[in-house]
């Protein structure tokens, strides 16, 4: 792929139907809870990018058996208690998810091994899941919570009583995966975020209990002997997806239908914060499976777009969106204000920072703090000048939202690093010379 992509034209009308490959989040907890069933567990769609080839990798490290044809993946798993080779050295490239994640499912681990990653996910915070973990009773060695770490399980893990009060679907999962692994019952408190390893885990038919409140989710969950294999069709990703929804908001006479879509309500903020904003999007043939509700989704090109303030209670349901959301505050009328959105600087880069930036180049005004953003809408914006967008640590949503931004606010963009899409939305430029009918 070349090293920089350059635009220079906004896109022309098109109205298209299309399919986005599997989400990424789901992709990668069916490997992990794949890898825990000594039976055989299926999945179609799975997405093939790198951030769950490299969970495919550490499982495999790990013992699993694993096939991968066309859109089919086999994996025959080693069951809950990994074998840990000597020196073993799990890479998890670039995604915190699977970092994460798989920390929790090696609270038991019997030796010590290294968890290394890329540039960027060696900037991340890990004691957020190293914390809880050692509660469990594991013992952890690391430059300030950062990556490389080594590891070592303790032979029973405690149950433990965790509040989660970040927000963060990968502290909560980790401590999950933990907790399936311990004698007795681990009790979460948790500020509302994705859901999908609960739902996941009631589908396998896990005990575990879930209350919801209107901020918090108090899950309660036991320790098991055995996983069962899981089959599985992977949808749509929302946050792949709202690219295009994004798209096509910002284009002229211009409408989609994305198929197959996950639109479970933990993932959908970025479609409840524009509808505010007053673009139009609505779903299709919404149904469920294996409990996580599934639509088409339909948009079309919004004029008299507004600006917003926040809820703060949407800021986690669209944690991956808000580049995207900022596009359309750009195009409103009037001011946009997004508050409690510290956690954005935590990603692959520090978003909050990039978003603003990019936002300034632009040529729009907006305010920063550390944890908010405040941005003066410009709805008659045609950007005239050379924009270019470079060492953002190849955070693939940077990357993909600067595309959007080129497409829909003219100027003359330079993007580097076309190939940060592989992280998790391998076919996004291909995607678009669909919609474009154009080479890339
Ligand atoms: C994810 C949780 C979110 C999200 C990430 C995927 C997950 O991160 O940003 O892309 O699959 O659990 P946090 O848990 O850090 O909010």
């Amino acid at each position: 792929m070349r090293k920089v992509l350059t635009i220079n034209r906004i896109i022309k009308p098109f109205n298209k139907k299309i399919y986005i490959e599997g989400d990424k989040s789901l992709s990668i907890r069916w490997v992990l809870l794949s890898s825990l069933s000594r039976n055989k567990s299926i999945s179609y769609n799975l997405l093939k990018s790198d951030d769950v080839m490299s969970a495919i990798s550490c499982i495999k490290k790990l013992g699993s058996r694993v096939k991968v044809k066309d859109n089919k993946c086999e994996i025959i798993g080693s069951g809950l208690n990994y074998k840990i080779k000597k020196d073993l050295i799990l890479d998890a490239g670039n995604s915190g998810t699977l970092g994460r994640l798989i920390l929790g499912l090696l609270v038991n681990a019997d030796k010590k091994f290294k968890l290394v990653g890329d540039k960027s996910l060696s900037k991340r915070d890990f004691g957020r899941v190293t914390k809880p973990l050692k509660k469990f009773g594991a013992s952890f060695r690391s430059n300030k919570n950062r990556l490389p770490l080594i590891m070592k399980g303790v032979q029973k893990p405690k149950p433990i009583n965790f509040y989660e009060k970040k927000g963060s679907a990968q502290s909560k999962t980790s401590v999950i995966f933990a907790a399936l692994k311990s004698e007795g019952t681990t009790r979460i408190k948790a500020k509302k975020s994705r859901d999908h390893t609960e739902i996941l885990l009631k589908h396998l038919k896990i005990p575990i209990n879930i209350k919801k409140t209107k901020n918090l989710d108090y899950i309660s969950i036991k320790g098991v002997k055995k996983i069962n294999s899981l089959k599985y069709r992977i949808p749509g990703d929302m946050s792949s997806s709202a690219f295009f929804i994004v798209l096509t908001i910002l284009s002229e006479r211009s409408q989609i239908l994305i198929k197959n879509v996950n639109v479970n309500p933990s993932r959908i903020g970025v479609i409840n914060i524009l509808k505010k904003m007053g673009a139009n999007i609505k779903f299709i043939n919404t149904r469920k499976y294996r409990g996580e509700m599934i639509a088409d989704v339909f948009a079309k090109s919004s004029e008299n777009l507004k600006g917003v303030t926040c809820p703060r209670n949407l800021n986690s349901s669209a944690i991956d969106e808000f580049l995207l959301i900022f596009l359309i505050a750009a195009r409103s009328q009037g001011v946009s204000r997004f508050n409690d959105i510290s956690e954005l600087n935590q990603k692959e880069s520090e978003r909050l920072n990039w978003g603003s930036k990019i936002l300034s180049l632009m040529g729009i005004k907006n305010k920063k703090t550390k944890d908010s953003i405040k941005i003066y809408g410009n709805p008659k914006l045609q950007i005239q000048k050379t924009i270019h967008i470079k060492n953002f640590l190849k955070d693939h949503r940077v990357f993909m939202m600067s595309v959007i931004a080129a497409l829909t606010f003219g100027g003359k963009w330079k993007i580097n690093d076309p190939d940060s899409i592989k992280t998790s939305f391998p076919s996004f430029l291909k995607t678009l010379k669909f919609i474009e009918q154009k080479k890339y």
